[in-house]
């Protein structure tokens, strides 16, 4: 997944490239580039490694000649490669033969050699997809001279994803631009206008946006926006959206990382996606859920389809809603269902989980199962996203921007709504008890400041990041609604600390892990008080009479004699107790990662939202 913006206007072009691009980083972080239109010329500055890297070497004709010209015309990419190596001639952006165009793209032209065929006469200087598009661009342009009527020809040729943004020396007051299945933004300033991959990159300058939808193409100049699409070639009216994030809110506030500014504004996410929702104990997703209760008193099942952080959120909330809701659930990972010809019968409710609502894998399970009209209920964190726009509905987690790579308040986001619609579920059809409905509301309001607590004394936690980061392999053991817990711990610390770490149910230990503990081994266990206490506990001394070092997450009160070292944690409702438990081991990963000078924000080989295959 790479980041992408453009600029056209009358502000410090550089400034505004750069700067966006920044805002853009967690996007992909390998190679950088810029490329402006200055005196009908275009100059193309290019680096490795991050965007400080290629702002630091940039030369000095990106500033003076441009900064005398009235209107000013620019585009950046931050890149994460998919094709070819990270190198200064695969960066973006790209130039055709001619120097007549320049081009930046994300996503993945799936037929792209085969395209390279017809352009036998073209130099290539990149090993890259996304070259193969300028050239083909070029060569069409050369019958046509028309930059539309080429980019139409251009787009009904490649297959693949792309999102890309384009300027020509003829037309310098246009930035093209072209989308299928990888997000595009358009900014609406005053007398400029933006083209971005997501919002952060463009909200110091607007908050109006519109989300360009699949096979949109078109230009924007400093005043004008025209949108027109493949499936007919008619220009399009496209809703402009109001965000009211605060350009502060994608600042990091004064935390050391965005990962830690993130995991202290969870009790505030928690807290604002219930408050926005119960009305005198009734829950209302009033302008979220567009499925009348009669269709969702009929649901026989219900699918949960995502990845990562997303999929442990599926799982948690599957034995919240098959416990209360009384229907059967079934989680899959999504790169895994879009292939597994799933049986889907009528009466089925599909639910997809996804922060960015472009993680590709997740969004090709969309399409199938949009194919057999199963009703789809999104849960995401991006309005305007492919996901928030193409679900039936969607279910929004409201938890803002999130920038650190690892997913921590858009995870306790979806939790918390996951168990409002669980609930929701289980009062339409009344098959929950008047008096449990009311207690679990109440202990659910109170999860809040259970969240604050742990996060306002974080001493213990870092004693044991200390202590344990420099071990290369930890067990996460957890049962029941936590035993998604453990597999969120142990994919947080090995995602920023790079220490191997593997989430198990606790029961399922000694049918195999436990072959891999010894004195060395720091085995993480889940035990706050719940229905499953005295087992989990039985597991613990498992682990431990093979000389295992315990790491235990318990209520006070526990018995502690089989613990090397004790998470004190606030007893709460069992079914709620993931959203609380998940904090300490939110906190050890970073602490581990920051101990061991990791790129908390932006970990080595991953990227904020995977929007290719
Ligand atoms: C979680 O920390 C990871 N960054 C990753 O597993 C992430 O949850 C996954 O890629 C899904 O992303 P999404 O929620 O945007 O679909």
């Amino acid at each position: 997944m790479c980041g992408i913006i453009g600029y056209v206007g009358e502000k410090n072009l550089i400034k505004v490239l750069i700067n966006g691009l920044k805002k853009l980083e967690y996007r992909g972080y390998d190679s950088s580039g810029v490329a402006i239109l200055s005196g009908g010329k275009i100059f193309r500055h290019r680096a490795v490694g991050k965007i400080l890297e290629m702002e630091k070497t940039l030369p000095r004709k990106f500033f003076s000649p441009v900064e005398k010209e009235k209107l000013k015309i620019g585009l950046a990419h931050t890149r994460w490669a998919t094709h070819g190596r990270p190198s200064e001639e695969n960066a973006h952006p790209h130039i055709d033969c001619g120097e007549q165009f320049v081009l930046v793209h994300n996503g993945i032209i799936e037929n792209y050699l085969e395209l390279k065929t017809k352009l036998k006469k073209h130099k290539f200087q990149s090993e890259t997809d996304t070259e193969i598009i300028v050239h083909l661009v070029e060569e069409i342009y050369e019958k046509t001279r028309n930059v539309l009527e080429s980019l139409n020809t251009v787009f009904k040729e490649v297959k693949g994803s792309y999102a890309i943004v384009l300027i020509c020396v003829n037309e310098p007051g246009k930035i093209f631009f072209a989308r299928k299945d990888s997000p595009l933004v358009l900014g609406i300033g005053n007398n400029e206008n933006f083209v971005a991959s997501d919002i952060p990159a463009m909200l110091e300058y607007t908050n109006k946006f519109i989300f360009l939808e699949n096979g949109d193409y078109g230009f924007v100049t400093d005043r004008e926006v025209k949108i027109y699409n493949l499936k007919n070639n008619i220009e399009q009216v496209r809703k402009e959206h109001k965000i009211n994030w605060d350009p502060v809110m994608v600042e990091r506030a004064g935390y050391k990382h965005f990962m830690l500014k993130e995991i202290y504004e969870q009790p505030l996410v928690v807290k604002e996606n219930i408050v926005s929702r119960i009305f005198a104990e009734e829950i209302n997703f009033k302008d979220e859920i567009k499925i009348n209760d009669k269709k969702l008193k009929q649901i026989k099942k219900i699918f949960i389809i995502a990845c990562g952080t997303s999929y442990h959120a599926g799982l948690v909330g599957k034995y919240f809603i098959e416990k209360f809701a009384k229907i059967p659930v079934e989680v899959d990972i999504a790169s895994e269902f879009r292939y597994r010809d799933p049986l889907i019968e009528k009466d089925t409710l599909v639910i997809f989980i996804s922060q960015s609502g472009e993680t590709a894998d997740t969004l090709a399970s969309l399409s199938l199962v949009k194919e057999y009209k199963i009703t789809t209920l999104g849960i995401c964190n991006v309005i305007g996203s492919t996901l928030y726009r193409e679900a039936d509905s969607t279910i929004y987690t409201k938890c803002g921007p999130e920038i650190g790579v690892a997913s921590t308040k858009a995870f306790t986001g979806q939790l918390v709504c996951l168990y409002l619609f669980g609930l929701y579920l289980a009062k339409i059809k009344s098959v929950v008890d008047k008096d449990e409905y009311k207690n679990l509301l109440t202990s659910l309001y109170k999860i809040p400041a259970f969240m604050e607590q742990i996060l306002n004394d974080t001493n213990q936690i870092k004693i044991l990041a200390k202590k344990y980061s420099q071990k290369h392999d930890f067990l996460f053991l957890g049962r029941g609604i936590n035993y998604p817990i453990a597999l969120e711990g142990a994919l947080k610390l090995k995602e920023i600390s790079y220490i191997h770490a593997e989430g198990y149910p606790a029961g399922e230990m000694k049918h195999g892990p436990i072959a891999l503990i010894d004195k060395d081994m720091p085995v993480v266990v889940i035990a706050t008080k719940g229905s499953l206490m005295e087992k989990i506990f039985s597991n613990l001394e498992e682990a431990k009479s093979r000389n295992a070092k315990i790491i235990a997450l318990i209520n006070k009160g526990s018995v502690t004699k089989n613990i090397d070292e004790k998470v004190l944690l606030p007893e709460v409702e069992e079914q709620f107790s993931p959203l609380v438990n998940v904090l300490p081991l939110q906190l050890l990963a970073y602490y581990a990662a920051d101990i061991l000078k990791r790129d908390v924000d932006q970990p080595r080989n991953l990227a904020k939202s995977v929007t290719v295959e």
